[in-house]
C-alpha cells in the first residue's frame, strides 16, 4: 500500500520537489492545518476495517472488482476505488487514511486513522432489539467506534492537555452515519412510519458523538448527511411501483428522497444547536444529498451515462439481480456509473460529492479553506 500513500520518490531533484509543492498549493489551497484526519462512518467511507474484521470469513469487497479502479486489487473499501475521505486526505495533503482496527492496540497513527466500519449503524443494535424487537445484522455502531477512538487517544497522547492539542490540529469527519440505522429496517420491510419516529434519536445520537469529540478537543467537525436513498438502484429495484407519482422529475422514488431530506433537516437542526454551545469550535454540514443530485439531475456534465443503474451486478431492474462479486457482470466503465455495487457508489460519484464539499459548493463552508 505504500505507493498509494503519496510519497514523493526521494531521487526527485529538490527544485522540482519545491515546485510541485508550489502548485499544489496554488491549486488546491493547502493550507497544512490538519496534521490528521480522525474519522467515523460505515461502508461509505471504511478503508478496510470491515474487511479486517471479518478476515476469517471474507467476503465479496475483499477480491476484485472491488479495488479495480486505482488500486487495481481490493483493499477493504466498498466501491470500485477511492471512497470519499481518500479525496479529502489527498487534497489536505495526507496520506489516505489507515483502517483504525488492524493496528488499534499500536498504531501511532501520525496522519490520523479511519474507525469507519462496514455496516455500521448511529445507534446501538440494542437500540432496535429493546424498543422494536428489531434484530439489526451488524454489530458495529457510533459508540463503538468512538470507544475505540478513546483507547487510541489514551495511548497516542498522555494526559487531557495533549489530548486536546492533537485533537484541535486534527480534522474530524462524523459520517456518514445514521444511513444504515434506516437501509436495514427498509429491507426488512418494516414500517416506514415507526422509521419517522425514532429518526430523531438517530439525529441525536450522531450529535453526541459530535459534541463527545468536541469535549476530547477537536476544533473543526464535518458532519455529513444522508443520501437521496430513493435514487439508490437497490432501493428502486426493492420499492418498486406501477403508481408514476410514487417518482420524482428524475426518476428517483419520491417518498424515500423525501425521507432522506427530513433526516438531513433535523441533522442541521441539530448541528446548529451544537453550534450555540460550542462557539470555539467549527462544525461544517456537508450536503451529500445535494452533491449526489449534482449528478442525478446533470450525468452527462460529469461523464456518467445513467445514474440509476449500477455497474456491477446482474440484468434485473436498475443492474440488480445478483450481487456484485467476481461473479457479476461489469455493465461498463465504472467511471460512466455514479453506483458501483447497487448500493455503494463508484469512486467517480465519490469524487464528485468530495469535490462539492472541498470546494465548497456542497458544504456550508469549504472543507480546503477551514483553518
Ligand atoms: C420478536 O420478534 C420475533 C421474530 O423476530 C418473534 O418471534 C417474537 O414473537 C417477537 N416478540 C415480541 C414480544 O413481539
Ligand atoms: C456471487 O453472488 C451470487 C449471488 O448474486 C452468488 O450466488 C454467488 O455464490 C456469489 N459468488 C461468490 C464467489 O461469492
Ligand atoms: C465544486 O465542485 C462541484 C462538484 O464537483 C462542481 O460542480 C463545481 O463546479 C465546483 N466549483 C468550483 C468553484 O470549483
Amino acid at each position: 500500500m505504500g505507493s498509494f500513500m503519496g510519497q514523493y520518490p526521494t531521487s526527485l531533484p529538490v527544485v522540482l520537489l519545491v515546485s510541485v509543492v508550489l502548485l499544489l498549493n496554488a491549486d488546491l489551497g493547502l493550507c497544512g492545518c490538519f496534521k490528521r484526519i480522525f474519522s467515523f462512518g460505515d461502508s461509505i467511507i471504511d478503508t478496510g476495517n470491515g474487511a479486517y474484521a471479518g478476515r476469517n470469513n471474507p467476503g465479496p469487497i475483499t477480491q476484485l472488482p472491488y479495488g479495480m479502479t486505482y488500486f487495481h486489487q481490493p483493499t477493504g473499501r466498498v466501491s470500485d476505488g477511492r471512497v470519499i475521505v481518500d479525496f479529502y486526505a489527498q487534497a489536505l495533503g495526507l496520506p489516505l487514511l489507515p483502517p483504525s482496527m488492524p493496528q488499534a492496540g499500536t498504531g501511532q497513527f501520525p496522519t490520523g486513522a479511519n474507525f469507519a466500519v462496514f455496516g455500521s449503524l448511529a445507534l446501538s443494535p440494542d437500540y432496535y432489539k429493546t424498543k422494536y424487537n428489531f434484530t439489526m445484522p451488524m454489530p458495529w455502531c457510533l459508540d463503538r467506534q468512538l470507544d475505540s477512538f478513546k483507547m487510541v487517544l489514551a495511548r497516542i497522547a498522555l494526559g487531557e492537555a495533549a489530548t486536546k492539542s492533537l485533537l484541535g490540529e486534527s480534522l474530524v469527519v462524523m459520517g456518514e452515519i445514521g444511513g444504515n440505522d434506516y437501509n436495514f429496517w427498509f429491507s426488512a420491510r418494516r414500517s416506514r412510519e415507526i422509521a419517522d419516529k425514532y429518526m430523531p434519536d438517530v439525529v441525536a445520537r450522531i450529535g453526541a458523538g459530535v459534541q463527545e469529540v468536541i469535549n476530547l478537543g477537536a476544533r473543526t467537525v464535518l458532519v455529513p448527511g444522508n443520501f437521496p436513498i430513493g435514487c439508490v438502484p437497490s432501493y428502486l429495484s426493492s420499492f418498486r411501483t406501477d403508481n408514476s407519482a410514487d417518482y420524482d422529475e428524475f426518476r428517483c422514488l419520491r417518498w424515500f428522497n423525501d425521507f432522506s431530506q427530513r433526516h438531513n433537516q433535523a441533522l442541521k437542526q441539530e448541528i446548529s444547536r451544537l453550534r450555540a454551545h460550542n462557539p470555539g469550535a467549527k462544525i461544517i454540514y456537508a450536503d451529500y444529498y445535494g452533491a449526489t443530485m449534482e449528478f442525478v439531475r446533470n450525468p452527462h456534465n460529469h461523464g456518467i451515462d445513467d445514474p440509476l443503474l449500477a455497474c456491477c451486478g446482474g440484468a434485473g431492474p436498475y443492474h440488480t439481480g445478483k450481487s456484485c462479486n467476481n461473479t457479476a457482470t461489469i455493465w461498463g466503465d465504472p467511471a460512466k456509473f455514479a453506483s458501483w455495487d447497487q448500493i455503494h457508489m463508484t469512486e467517480k460519484a465519490y469524487s464528485v460529492i468530495a469535490d462539492g464539499v472541498l470546494n465548497g459548493s456542497y458544504a456550508d463552508s469549504s472543507l480546503l479553506h477551514a483553518c
